[in-house]
């Protein structure tokens, strides 16, 4: 199975941005975790981050035409961007949606995701975790003899 690990907006920053919150672990150290988890389940990953919602959205048309697994970090673009969330829902693939925080846990305009509803699921609050989390949930499903609308659905 191949999987793009998409960052967005200021995770490149991880590790100086506002440590009290996101912790000390790098950006290169969450590159590193991702690889190497990904190597142990036979996963092929790929982690790449940008600032840029265009340039999300580009990676997003790309995942979508090849039928790429895909766990994202919308980072902040997850509680507005119609555009992220309209090229996810183009993804043939399952998407994991994942954050470092909790954010249904803090300020109230991150209580709303619009990326959610075409997710496959969520991870959320587990810091550098969440991704390993959401690795495990894709080789899972990839393992499974489930189809993949059936775990998407949540249907039986
Ligand atoms: C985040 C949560 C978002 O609200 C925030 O804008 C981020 C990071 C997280 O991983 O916890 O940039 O997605």
């Amino acid at each position: 199975m191949k999987v793009r690990v998409l960052n967005g907006p200021n995770l490149a920053q991880l590790g100086s941005r506002e440590p009290d919150v996101y912790g000390h672990v790098t950006y290169a150290d969450l590159v590193e975790l991702c690889e190497g988890v990904a190597e142990s389940l036979g996963l092929d990953v790929t982690v790449e981050q940008t600032d840029h919602e265009g340039v999300l959205v580009g990676w997003l048309h790309e995942a979508a035409a090849a039928g790429d697994a895909v766990v994202l970090n919308p980072a902040a673009f997850t509680h507005y961007s119609y555009a992220v969330r309209d090229a996810c829902a183009m993804l043939q693939g399952p998407l994991v949606e994942v954050h470092l925080t909790n954010p249904a846990s803090r300020e109230e305009f991150r209580q709303t995701s619009v990326v959610s509803a075409v997710a496959s699921g969520v991870v959320s609050g587990f810091g550098v975790f969440s991704y390993v989390l959401a690795l495990q949930a894709l080789a899972a499903m990839d393992d499974s003899d489930m189809p993949a609308e059936t775990n998407k659905d949540g249907a039986t």
